[in-house]
């Protein structure tokens, strides 16, 4: 029976474009788009943008390499991986509590893409046509008060994820992010060219491009390094799967400096999209979240064949969302198929089933559940708190002890370095030494701030 199972090839990505496009794929999503600019917004503009380039760089990008470095070293899901490079340790409790987050950002994560889908059909409808955003704030509290659209959605959201999964690594996520990942560049150029043509946009560009530092404080850093985790979707293991994937010539820091790259383009062009838009008619740049579902749709109105724009919008929304949901569903149904051997479809299918009952805690959070609020939160603020804030450092903090403290600088060099193939033992120094020492002391002052031990 083993001998079989040892003797099936593992699924992959077959091509270096098709890597970076799974890759990137994943680290794009709803947080270039809900996250990011509504932070931007409230936390000083560029000076935010600033604040996120140097954490990106400390934080997220040094924990993405060790995933990926650890994934393709072991050809393992996130539990095995740790298992397979550290036997009889406690080490695969990293991926363990990975596949855990996972589930938990897919429970409310699949909600926000339920919302975005919704409007997609709502604006094309003209359900969304107002300038008002008293009617649209009434638009969203309708969708999101509604127990049966909020559930019906989402389980849209989660069958047509599942269904990608089940075609497989390289006929699912590859074929599929192939594709909606430049479909999302040009209809993101599009909505700019709208948005940079009305008049009065150009505030817009200056409040994203002016850095105001007063509204910078320790708590605002703070922010930034807990974004550039969930933004490059590392922390919880999906890396490590997505680079058990890996081809064996894949450069493995320049793949992951070059989605950091091509992730932070992303969140500065929806910057774009949406700030001179929202400047040109006079709305507050500042909304937070409800910036998304409140205010844009309103802006979109303000403006000739906004409609049009708005659904473009909401669509490019939710192929970014995809790719993502695609990299998170991925890591238990990996987990599952390799270690208690089970098809594809039967992972799939029962992890989807799980995450339905999971991900109804967020979907009624605006409904029958609004005041179920264990810790003060309701379940879905709970889901997005306890991953973002909780799990995702915890890992990442792990994550960088294995490869600096356990690992150790040969092995990193090998894998790296494609077994030497590869000339770049400067990066390889330059790697090692900030995630032995600088990423795990800046990643635990964010999880002691996330676990309020204490207060910046
Ligand atoms: N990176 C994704 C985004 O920005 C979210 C994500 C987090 C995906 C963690 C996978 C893992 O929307």
């Amino acid at each position: 029976m083993n001998k079989h199972v040892a003797a099936r090839p593992r699924d992959g990505f077959t091509t270096g474009l098709g890597v970076i496009f799974a890759t990137l794929g994943s680290a794009i999503g709803l947080g270039n788009i809900w996250k990011f600019p509504s932070l931007t917004g409230l936390n000083g503009g560029a000076a935010f943008l600033i604040l996120y380039l140097a954490c990106t760089l400390l934080v997220g990008l040094p924990v993405m390499i060790s995933e990926l470095s650890l994934g393709r070293r072991a050809r393992a899901n996130a539990v095995t991986t740790f298992e397979k490079l550290a036997p009889r340790q406690p080490w695969w409790l990293i991926g363990a509590a990975g596949a855990l987050a996972a589930f938990l950002i897919l429970a409310f994560y699949t909600e926000v893409a339920a919302w975005v889908i919704a409007y997609i059909f709502k604006a094309a409808f003209g359900q969304l046509s107002s300038v008002d955003p008293q009617v649209t704030a009434a638009a969203f509290s309708g969708l999101i008060s509604s127990p049966v659209q909020s559930l019906l959605w989402q389980w849209l959201v989660l069958a047509m994820i599942a269904a990608i999964i089940i075609a497989g690594v390289s006929k699912g996520i590859e074929r599929m992010t192939k594709r909606l990942v430049p479909a999302l560049f040009v209809l993101l150029l599009i909505v700019i060219v709208r948005s940079l043509t009305l008049p009065g946009a150009s505030e817009g560009l200056v409040f994203l491009f002016r850095p105001d530092f007063s509204k910078v404080t320790w708590a605002t850093v703070l922010v930034a390094m807990g974004l550039s985790f969930f933004k490059l979707s590392v922390g919880m293991g999906t890396m490590i799967t997505y680079g058990s994937y890996f081809r064996a010539d894949q450069n493995i820091p320049g793949t992951a400096a070059r989605v950091m790259l091509g992730d932070v383009l992303v969140s500065i062009l929806a910057g774009i999209a949406i700030f001179p838009a929202v400047f040109a008619f006079g709305f507050e740049p500042d909304a937070g979240p409800s910036l998304l579902f409140i205010t844009i749709p309103a802006v979109f109105n303000a403006m000739p064949l906004g409609r049009v724009f708005m659904v473009l919008f909401f669509l490019l929304a939710a192929f970014a969302a995809t790719g993502a949901m695609l990299s998170l569903l991925e890591v238990p149904v990996a987990y599952l198929t390799e270690r208690l051997n089970w098809s594809r479809v039967k992972a799939t299918v029962t992890t989807t089933l799980i995450l339905a009952v999971f991900g109804a805690g967020a979907a009624l959070s605006g409904s029958i559940l609004a005041n179920l609020k264990p810790f003060g939160m309701t379940l879905f603020d709970l889901y997005d708190f306890s991953s973002s804030n909780i799990l995702l450092p915890l890992g990442g903090l792990f994550i960088c002890l294995f490869v600096g403290w356990r690992w150790g600088l040969g092995e990193v060099r090998r894998v790296l370095s494609n077994d030497g193939r590869l000339r770049n033992e400067r990066i390889v120094q330059l790697f090692f030494g900030v995630v032995k020492f600088l990423t795990p002391i800046l990643v635990f002052i964010v999880l002691l701030n996330g676990l309020g031990v204490i207060k910046l």
